[in-house]
């Protein structure tokens, strides 16, 4: 199977359903995308596919086929994207791990919503569930990120 990711063309060389969070992280080493729940209930492996947000663990390589992948190591060059400039300024991370589901969710909504308001970014980001509880720090860092310049 062929896949574009960050720009990047991969040919990889597995069944046509395994779901490309596998691939992401088992076979390009792209460790950034996370394994929560493997039934798209967490948001932990969330990547953009033609700029949406979508759940990895659910999503196969066939159906990713002439679509454009991005993961959180493609979302900028240097992690200066304005949501990852947001999250370092409000410390949004606590243990960590499922926060580049969140930044994903985050860049996904403003991309297509440049000034959410505090229930776009709830239905935005409910998918995104954090144990550690940072939501507080997400809403936050969403909204400083939306009134910062790309
Ligand atoms: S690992 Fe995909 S939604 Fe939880
Ligand atoms: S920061 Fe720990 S699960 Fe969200």
């Amino acid at each position: 199977m062929r896949l574009l990711i960050n720009a990047q063309e991969h040919e990889v060389n597995v069944q046509n359903d395994t779901p490309v969070l596998w691939v992401l992280r088992d076979v390009l080493g792209l460790t950034g995308t996370k394994y929560g729940c493997g039934i798209a209930q967490c948001g932990a492996c969330t990547i953009h596919v033609d700029g949406q947000a979508v759940r990895a663990c659910v999503t196969t390589v066939e159906q990713l086929q002439g679509k454009q992948i991005t993961t959180i190591e493609g979302l900028s060059a240097d992690g200066e994207h304005p949501v990852q400039r947001a999250w370092k300024a409000h410390n949004v991370p606590q243990c960590g791990y499922c926060q580049s589901g969140q930044i994903m969710s985050a860049a996904a909504l403003l991309q297509k919503n440049p000034a959410p308001s505090d229930s776009d970014i709830d239905d935005a980001m409910n998918g995104n569930l954090c144990r550690c509880g940072t939501y507080i720090r997400i809403r936050a860092a969403i909204k400083s990120a939306a009134d910062s310049p790309s």
